[in-house]
This record gives structure tokens, sequence and C-alpha cells, in this order.
């Protein structure tokens, strides 16, 4: 079986050596967790080997994008200038071409995928579509039915596919409900504040034919790189011992009631 490299390579040795080809894998989570760069490393370990690609965006710009890219040395600019990465988006601008969603409805997003494909032919193998939660704003209750819908459109066209789709910050519900059911893979992306500290970290929960790690990994993102995995997130000491202070008073209380 042939695997795509994520373009993270402390995260294909989490995944017996990336994603299995033709796999639909969804990425989750919630805001500012990674995601949207763990796919511009994915589109670019493409472009690198010689590969096109596709990147559809529909919550963010694709000049955004093409920016975030360059502060990790990835040219998407230079990739689209050669025709070898068309960016899809769904940001009204004054001027749209023929890469810009005006509806924004799953149909409309699968038949620029496909035209894509037609256009590019064979080389192109990567897709990322990020975020899926902005086709179901307004009808979450479709999210299962269309994710199954592009899921099955998109298998007869050969491409690797990452889908990601938010968290519910209040509830933790997946906004995109479904996606994980059809899914091949979820790469779960989370946060958590450590000792005051932002601390960012992802699980794979699932990857089928893959005897994958089943550890959390600590995620760094770092200007000019990117991101990569540190060290797995074990339960420390520091994060749970009471301070100083705390610990002694308590010895005290029970040591007076003792005697
Ligand atoms: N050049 C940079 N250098 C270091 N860190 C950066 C850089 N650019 C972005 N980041 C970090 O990455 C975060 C954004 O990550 P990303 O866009 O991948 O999140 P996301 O999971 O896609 O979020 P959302 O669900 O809101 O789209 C920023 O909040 C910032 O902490
Ligand atoms: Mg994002």
């Amino acid at each position: 079986m042939e695997r795509l490299s994520t373009g993270i390579s402390s995260l294909d040795s989490l995944l017996a050596g990336g994603i299995p080809e033709g796999f639909f894998v969804a990425l989750v989570g919630m805001p500012g967790t990674g995601k949207t760069i763990a796919c511009l490393h994915f589109i670019n370990a493409g472009l690198l080997k010689g590969e096109k690609a596709v990147y559809v965006t529909t919550e963010e710009s694709r000049e955004s994008i093409v920016r975030q890219a360059s502060q990790f040395n990835m040219n998407f600019d230079k990739a689209l200038r050669e025709n070898r990465l068309i960016i899809i988006d769904a940001l009204m601008r004054a001027t749209s071409d023929e890469w810009t969603l005006n509806l924004v409805t799953v149909e409309e997003m699968l038949d620029k995928v496909i035209q894509a494909k037609k256009l590019l032919g064979s080389q192109a193998r990567r897709l990322v579509i990020d975020s899926m939660s902005a086709f179901w704003l307004r009808a979450p209750v479709k999210a299962r039915e269309e994710s199954y819908l592009v899921k099955r459109v998109l298998a007869k066209w050969d491409y690797t596919v990452y889908a990601t789709s938010q968290y519910a910050i209040t509830t933790g519900g997946a906004f995109g409900w479904g996606l994980e059911h059809i899914a091949d893979g979820i790469i779960h992306f989370k946060r958590r504040i450590i000792n005051g500290t932002l601390t960012r970290y992802l699980i794979v929960e699932k990857m089928r034919q893959t005897p994958h790690d089943l550890r959390a990994w600590e995620i760094s993102i770092v200007d000019g790189q990117g991101l990569t995995l540190t060290r797995p997130l074990t339960r420390r000491v520091e994060d749970e011992a009471l301070p100083d202070s705390v610990a002694k008073k308590i010895k005290r209380v029970i040591s007076e009631e003792e005697h």
C-alpha cells in the first residue's frame, strides 16, 4: 500500500509512514490548534515531489493561505503561477474568478474540485477542504448526509483528502457532525493551558489499515519552519502538584488534628 507523506516527518512516524493513498482524513479540533498549518504541509509535500494539488479554503482568502504558507517557507505563489496548485476559495471579492465559490454549497465545491482534477490531471493527488464547517452554517443537520456525498463523489477522482472541521468551543461537539464516521482517519487537534501556557497537541484517533500511535503529542509551530510534534503529552507531576504553601498548610492541619 502506498502512503503519502503528511509533510511533517514526526507525524508520518505516528502513522507508519503516512496517509494511505486514497484515504479521506478528517482533521478536527478547536480554533488555532494547527489544522490549517497541517493542511499546508500536506499540500507542500506533494508540490515538493513535483505533484499538483488542490486546496479549498472556505474561511480564509486565497491570499491569506498563500501568505501563511510563505511564513513557513512554502512557495504556494510560485506553484499557483506554474499552474501546479489551484486554490478554490469562498471569500467574496470584487474580482471573482472561475475558482471562486459563490453559493458555498457542497455541490458547487465538488463541481470545482472535479473541474480542477480534469485540468490538472493525474498528477493532482492531494486535496484539502479547509473547512467543511462553512457548508453547514445554516443547516448543521445536513452535515452527515453531505459528508457522505463528498466522500462518495471524491472516491471516483483519485484524491487523497484532508477535510477539516471545527469543534464547538462551548459543547466540545463536532460542528461537522458526521465527518468523523465516514472518514478513514481522524486526527484530533486539541489545546489546554498548562502552567499558564497555551499547549497544543494532537491525537491520531483513527487511521484505518494502520498500526498508529495512540499517544497525545505536543505540537510546536515555529515561524519559518512550521508544525512539528515535540513529545508525548504525559501527566507531569508539576501539572498536578499543589503550590508548596498549600501543601504545607494541609500537612499542618492534618498533624494538628491527629494530636
Ligand atoms: N508564522 C508563524 N509562526 C509561529 N506561529 C504561527 C505562525 N503563524 C501562525 N501561527 C500559529 O498558528 C495558529 C493558527 O494555526 P491554524 O491556522 O493552523 O489553526 P486552525 O486549527 O486552522 O484554526 P481555525 O479552526 O480557526 O481555522 C496561530 O494562532 C498561531 O498561534
Ligand atoms: Mg484553519
